[in-house]
This record gives structure tokens, C-alpha cells and sequence, in this order.
């Protein structure tokens, strides 16, 4: 039976990660205010946090994806090579990609995330169910850089399917999602039938999309304030959970969800080299969610080189559908 690999290619230093966090806390009005990279909510909670989020009723960008994928699935055959290099950006417990194994028979499973150790239990277990695939572990923060080592096979032998479900591209600004699908257009390599297959969010009511973000149990609030306690760890800092709040907001003019922690009294969080004050009602921007129409996305694949993609949504006419699935070939 074939073992999986595992290459962890880079990893910031604790130090970079510190400066990271406090540049950002100490960013000004001016400068656009405090604000946290949204990977910083994936701690070890954070990462159960989200999971738990995905089965909220309100949080409906994850099963109306599952149910795309099992209704299209014929459809998407008829497009998507079989026998391809799979590569599974984000690829986290692999559930998304293995449901894809049956329809795709990839030759080899190629699944990346920011941390090779979120991939061994999972990439174990699969190879266990699919002994004839060839598996790969990458870590790697892939939002910075994607760059795929020689493990994960010639980018001219077979096609290279690049798979990034999740709607996980929305927490990319516009600039940022074409610079990292330019990238993607790259890593597809240069086989013939190569191409991407994503999943992005739908712009849609707005109440549907708040209530998305700040569903009744609280769920997504925990997800938020639990950002707090890994900043504190990693930082140094004395920021106190009873002193932030969640909010969830529209903001039409740029189509996203932002998230902020919002300070619920004038206080001053410390660290062991500086300290940063925030006035009552002060915010600490924490995640934007951007919501695409179908015809923007697609003119942002094109813009980043691919050809006209093959669109699936949970509606007869695109626009009108929650969720896409799009397969753009490279
Ligand atoms: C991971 N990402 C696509 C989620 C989203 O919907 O933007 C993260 C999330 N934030 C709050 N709820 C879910």
C-alpha cells in the first residue's frame, strides 16, 4: 500500500507573528484602524468553532455547496478530467475533496493547508480507503505564496485540477483574489484539460447574509471573541473576552461581510513592549467575507487568465442562486 508524504515548506517564525499582530493592533484611524488577519481566528477552538458554524442553520454557504456538488456531480464529469493531479487548497479534514474521488479517479491527492499537522490523521485515513492514489501532504500558507514543490508531480504530465471550495476566496480583497488566482492559473501547469474548480459566495439579502454571520445561538460571535484569547497567547497581550463584542455587518458599497470585535468601554490593551487604547465603541476589524455576482467572478477568472467558466448554482438562472461552483479551465 502506498503511504502519503508530508512536506512542511514554511512556517513564520513566533516573532514575525508578534509583529504581524501588533502592527495591527496599533494601526491607527488614520492608518484604517486596528484590525487581525482572519487566520488568526483558527486556533485549535477556532477551527472547531468554524466546523460548528458550517451546521448552523443560518450559515447556509456549506451545504448549499454540498448540495451543488451532489446534484452536478454527472455535469461536472463532462467537463473535469479524470485521472488528474487533485490539488486541494485549504484541504483541512480532505472531507470535500474524497467526495470528489469517485466522480475524478485522481491519479494522485495533493492536499494543502497552512499547517502539515491539521493533514496527517486525515491524509492517513484516506490513503487507507483509496490505497491506488498517490498522496501528498503540503503545509504551506498558500494565501502568500503558491508554490508547489517537485512532489507534487511534473506541471506538464497530467492535469492539474486545482480544487478551493469553501467560498474561502471571498476573504480575499478584490486586488488580493486576482493576484492569488493568477497564482492558482500558474500552479495549473501546462497539461491540457488543467483548470479550477471553486466555490464562491452570492451576493444576495442582506438580512440572509447577516443573519449568516451573527446566527441567534451565538455560535459565530464565540468564533470572533475566541480571536481574542489566541492574539493574548501569541502576543503577550491582557485583552479581557467581557470587553469586545461581535459584530456582523453589510457594507453594500464594497459587497462584504466585515467582522468586528467592538470595545464595549474606553480600555488600553498592553503588551510586554507597548500598549494600544481603544475608546468605548471603538472597533478591531477582524474577517471581511466579500459576496461575487456570477459575471463579476467571472470577469475576475478571466482577468487572471483563465478561460469562460462552466457555472453551477442552486438556482435555474445563475444570478439568482445562492452559491456557484465554477469549473475554469486554464
Ligand atoms: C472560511 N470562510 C469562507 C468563512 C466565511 O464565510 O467567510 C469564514 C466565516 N466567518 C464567519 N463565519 C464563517
Amino acid at each position: 500500500m502506498k503511504m502519503p508524504q508530508f512536506i512542511q515548506l514554511h512556517h513564520d517564525s513566533a516573532e514575525a507573528i508578534r509583529h504581524e499582530l501588533i502592527q495591527g493592533l496599533s494601526a491607527n484611524l488614520q492608518a484604517g484602524g486596528a484590525e487581525v488577519s482572519p487566520k488568526f481566528l483558527y486556533d485549535a477552538l477556532g477551527s472547531r468553532l468554524f466546523e460548528a458554524i458550517t451546521e448552523l442553520p443560518e450559515y447556509y454557504p456549506t451545504r448549499t455547496e454540498a448540495a451543488i456538488f451532489q446534484a452536478q456531480a454527472v455535469a461536472m464529469a463532462q467537463h473535469i478530467p479524470r485521472g488528474a493531479t487533485l490539488i486541494d487548497l485549504g484541504a483541512g479534514n480532505c472531507n470535500k475533496a474524497a467526495s470528489l474521488f469517485e466522480v475524478l479517479a485522481p491519479v494522485r491527492y495533493v492536499a494543502v493547508d497552512i499547517s502539515v499537522d491539521f493533514l496527517r490523521a486525515a491524509l492517513g485515513s484516506l490513503q487507507r480507503q483509496y490505497p491506488a492514489i498517490e498522496m501528498l501532504g503540503i503545509g504551506l500558507d498558500f494565501s502568500r505564496q503558491l508554490t508547489l514543490p517537485p512532489e507534487a508531480g511534473a506541471p506538464n504530465a497530467e492535469p492539474r485540477v486545482l480544487f478551493y471550495p469553501g467560498s474561502s476566496i471571498g476573504n480575499f480583497t478584490p486586488d488580493q483574489a486576482l493576484e492569488f488566482l493568477r497564482q492558482v492559473r500558474t500552479a495549473c501547469g501546462t497539461a491540457a484539460g488543467s483548470g479550477l474548480l471553486i466555490g464562491v459566495d452570492l451576493v444576495k439579502d442582506p438580512l440572509e447574509l447577516q443573519a449568516a454571520y451573527d446566527d441567534a445561538l451565538g455560535v459565530t460571535a464565540a468564533f470572533n471573541r475566541n480571536l481574542i484569547s489566541n492574539v493574548n497567547r501569541l502576543v503577550g497581550s491582557d485583552m479581557h473576552l467581557a470587553d469586545w463584542a461581535h459584530l456582523a455587518l453589510f457594507n453594500p458599497v464594497d459587497s462584504r461581510i466585515e467582522m468586528h470585535l467592538v470595545a464595549q468601554r474606553d480600555l488600553r490593551v498592553n503588551w510586554p513592549e507597548g500598549s494600544r487604547a481603544f475608546v468605548q465603541g471603538e472597533r478591531l476589524h477582524t474577517e471581511n467575507s466579500y459576496k461575487w455576482t456570477v459575471t463579476g467572478f467571472t470577469h475576475l477568472l478571466r482577468a487572471a487568465g483563465f478561460a469562460e467558466p462552466v457555472v453551477w448554482t442552486d438556482a435555474p438562472v445563475p444570478e439568482q442562486g445562492r452559491f456557484a461552483v465554477l469549473w475554469a479551465g486554464a
